[in-house]
């Protein structure tokens, strides 16, 4: 286990240039089964959940290499339609190989996704549009079996847009006999991204980032190279390393419709901010202004896994904001790790929290909760007086490629030292 430890007080600045979006390059990998040949991507990001995605991709049979920041991943040669249970216990996002393992091929199991830190995440609404599509499922000791006789299109409505559920959806339909259309899809630019890599295959899918989205089924999918988009989540949450810190940010490629409901916060935070021809500059405000209500909505509302860094923002703003996490039911954990360093945040209901400005937050040793709320610990330790020591780093690898070094080259003081 590791741990990092920071010396607080440096200004974060400097020019960023990160690479592919983790919740665009996991669903895109599972795609790569559909083609039953070469799928060359990149700007694939060196996160440690990529790695658990190609360690799934080769256990049922799949090549593939990973050279700097491209994958290839040859999926010609199909021999098990079973994921062990080890990886959907490591990852529980690899619940969306299922639309593309059941797409492929006509039998499928994998173990039943556990929650997470943050919530009992369910998957009753990917079941509930496989069915729909046709496929028979059964839930047995912890186990979901999918079987396919005749995947035909459906219409399938979402009571909720869940990102996870309209990704299994998508893939299920690209090769489905007829048209699917999915009503309430998840609008996020992850969704956008996977349909654009599957169009490139050959799939035929239209309304993509709306939430009405239309797959008329194909027969056979070729083979494809792509470029992941980047990272919206990761430059957010350097913006606000940054923001919190007094420094000024070159970020060199983003997609600028991608980060605006992060953007608009930042401004109503006092942030500067410029888009440049395919990126963007940030400059921190002399002093955070408080934001009333951050309330976290589906794409294109704020983004839940923006709540936690912005809350570390808010934590030395000139007042008073109240923090609402409408999407997980227990995403608030880093609220008490940033209490230790000296933040005034109140608890009103579990999913409603109050943040009141304080002049400094101090050093103190934490704990990293989950993958956002672990970054947001890093945000605080990177203006906070003393030495800070973040342990459980490895929520944060999950998510953000090369942290410490990326910091480091933007002026922090951090290091990674193996945990006693
Ligand atoms: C994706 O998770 C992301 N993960 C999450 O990012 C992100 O927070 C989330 O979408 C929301 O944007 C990946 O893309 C790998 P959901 P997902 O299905 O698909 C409920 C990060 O930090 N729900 O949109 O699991 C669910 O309980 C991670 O990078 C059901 O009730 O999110 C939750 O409350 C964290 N039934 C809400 O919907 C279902 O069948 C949102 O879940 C499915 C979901």
């Amino acid at each position: 286990m590791c741990k990092y430890i920071v010396n607080g007080g440096n200004k974060i600045e400097g020019r960023l240039n990160i690479r592919g979006a983790k919740n665009s390059i996991l669903p895109i990998m599972a795609a790569t089964i559909l083609n039953e040949n070469k799928s060359i991507i990149h700007n694939v990001p060196n996160i440690s959940d990529v790695y658990i995605m190609i360690k799934i991709l080769e256990s049922i049979g799949c090549r593939v290499d990973y050279e700097d920041d491209t994958l290839i991943i040859d999926s010609s040669n199909i021999n098990s339609g079973e994921i062990d249970e080890v990886y959907v216990r490591q990852m529980r996002s690899s619940i969306i190989i299922m639309g593309a393992m059941i797409g492929r091929l006509d039998y499928t199991k994998i173990s039943y996704p556990g929650g997470c830190a943050i919530g009992s995440r369910p998957i009753d609404l990917h079941l509930k549009a496989l069915k729909e599509l046709g496929i028979k499922i059964e839930e047995e000791n912890g186990y979901i079996k999918c079987f396919k006789d005749n995947l035909k299109g459906a219409i399938i409505n979402l009571e909720f847009p869940s990102v996870g559920a309209t990704e299994n959806a998508i893939l299920a339909a690209a090769k489905a006999n007829g048209r699917t259309i999915i009503y309430n899809a998840a609008r996020e630019p992850e969704i956008e991204d996977l349909a654009k890599f599957l169009n490139s295959m050959g799939a035929k899918i239209s309304g993509a980032g709306t939430s009405c989205i239309e797959i008329e089924g194909v027969k056979r999918l070729n083979e494809v190279e792509y470029d992941v988009i980047p990272d919206r989540i990761a430059i957010g949450t350097y913006m606000i390393a940054s923001a919190i810190t007094g420094g000024t940010l070159e970020v060199d490629k983003v997609v600028h419709d991608h980060m605006e409901p992060i953007c608009d916060k930042l401004r109503l935070a006092g942030c500067y901010i410029k888009y440049t021809k395919e990126g963007l500059i940030l400059k921190a405000p002399e002093k955070i202004k408080a934001i009333d209500l951050v309330k976290t909505h589906p794409h294109p509302g704020f983004p839940t896994d923006m709540q936690a860094q912005l809350m570390t923002l808010m934590t030395l703003s000139d007042g008073v904001s109240v923090f609402y996490e409408t999407i997980f039911e227990n995403r608030f954990m880093h609220c008490a790790e940033l209490i230790r360093m000296g933040a005034n945040i109140k608890h009103i209901t579990e999913n409603i929290c109050m943040v009141k400005g304080v002049e400094k937050l101090h050093s103190a040793s934490v704990k990293s909760p989950d993958l956002r709320g672990g970054a947001s610990l890093v945000l605080a330790s990177l203006v906070a007086e003393g030495k800070t020591e973040i342990s459980d780093i490895y929520h944060i690898e999950r998510g953000y490629e090369n942290f410490e070094n990326i910091l480091r080259n933007l002026g922090a003081d951090i290091v990674k030292l193996k945990d006693k």
